[in-house]
């Protein structure tokens, strides 16, 4: 079965072909990251235009790189939800005139069930059940993954998500937008305990995250810092910021996990790429025997090939939309 899959929630455009829900036939994504680079964020307005200019030539790319005639399209999968509504509308209206045009299905997909798909593709052996860590600039949460369509949240941030605080962070030391990826290579050979972070516990759920507290303290070290005319020691600030993250993250995960028991534990979203998370998880499973399962670098930020292959599986199970779907700019990862 050969899904045309639609990405627009935040600031790229994708589109993919997926060929049963493993095989990525063709994957194109047109970043705005320059576009929002200039105002240090994402610029919802800005964003929404950018996906409307560039989503019929990219679909086309998609189909024409995969090789295949509109006429050999089976399905049309799109992200409905979460993320920017304008955005999302963008790619919602652009699918249900693909899926009317061609006559196929629509498919409707939940971004971060996206994202713990572009596992699928990743590790053709990985199946559910298992236990997934879902890092993105958008969302922090711990699922239980119990079958392709099933999932339930465990543990989820209160406030900021991982992603939004390496981001405020590097914005704030001037280092570039998206700032994850320029932490995390300036942390290298970074001391990860110079700098004390501070480690936020939510009573009575023990599977949730905070990281708005972090975020403050590690806003205030380098005002404080600036204000005395001290220079901070970048690679070990970002080597201690990115350890507090992750220290956050992984004991979380690997309870979550025991407390599941497949063995099997899974990452997800742009911050898997991050090299301390995927270090740390690394050396936790192989203390505990739970087989880990990352995603290709490639497919950790927003793509369109992952939409492609959940919707394959949401499609087996049923999942059909009409020309009234509509784009949410929340929605739980338990509803798809
Ligand atoms: O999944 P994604 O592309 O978009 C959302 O669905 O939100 O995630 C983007 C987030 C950004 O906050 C970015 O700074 C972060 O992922 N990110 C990283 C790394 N690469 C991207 N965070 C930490 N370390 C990285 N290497």
């Amino acid at each position: 079965m050969n899904i045309l899959a639609i990405e627009s929630s935040c600031d790229e455009t994708a589109a993919a072909v997926v060929r049963d829900g493993r095989t990525v036939l063709s994957s194109c994504v047109a970043s705005q990251i320059e576009m929002h680079t200039i105002y240090g964020g994402v610029v919802p307005e800005i964003a929404s235009r950018k996906h409307v200019e560039a989503v019929t030539a990219l679909a086309d790319q998609a189909v024409g790189q995969a090789g295949l005639s509109q006429r050999e399209l089976d399905a049309i999968a799109v992200t409905c939800a979460p993320g920017l509504i304008g955005a999302l509308l963008v790619g919602v209206n652009f699918a249900k005139g693909a899926a009317l045009a061609l006559n196929l299905p629509l498919i409707p997909v939940h971004h971060v069930r996206g994202h713990i798909a572009a596992n699928y593709i990743t590790h053709p052996d990985l199946e559910p059940p298992f236990t997934c860590l879902c890092v993105s600039g958008g969302t922090s949460a711990i699922v239980d993954v119990t079958s392709y369509t099933e999932m339930t949240v465990l543990g989820s941030t209160r406030d900021d998500a991982a992603g939004e605080c390496f981001d405020k962070v590097a914005r704030v030391l001037g280092i570039g937008y998206p700032g994850g990826g320029p932490m995390d290579r300036l942390s290298r050979g970074g001391d990860p305990r110079k700098y004390p972070m501070p480690q936020a516990h939510v009573q009575g759920a023990e599977l949730d995250l905070s990281f708005s507290g972090l975020k403050t303290a590690a806003l205030n070290l380098i005002h404080n810092a600036r204000q005395k005319g001290e220079e901070l020691d970048l690679p070990s600030f970002a080597a201690s910021f990115g350890q507090a993250v992750s220290d956050s993250l992984v004991p979380r995960t690997m309870r979550a996990a025991e407390r599941l028991g497949y063995g099997k534990i899974a990452v997800a979203g742009g911050v898997a790429a991050n090299g301390r998370i995927r270090q740390d998880l690394q050396a936790a499973c192989a203390r505990s025997g739970d087989r880990l399962y990352l995603p290709e670098l490639s497919l950790c930020g927003d793509n369109a090939a992952m939409i492609g292959a959940q919707g394959f599986y949401e499609f087996q199970a049923g999942k059909r939309a009409g020309w009234d779907l509509n784009a949410s700019a929340t929605r739980d990862i338990s509803l798809g």
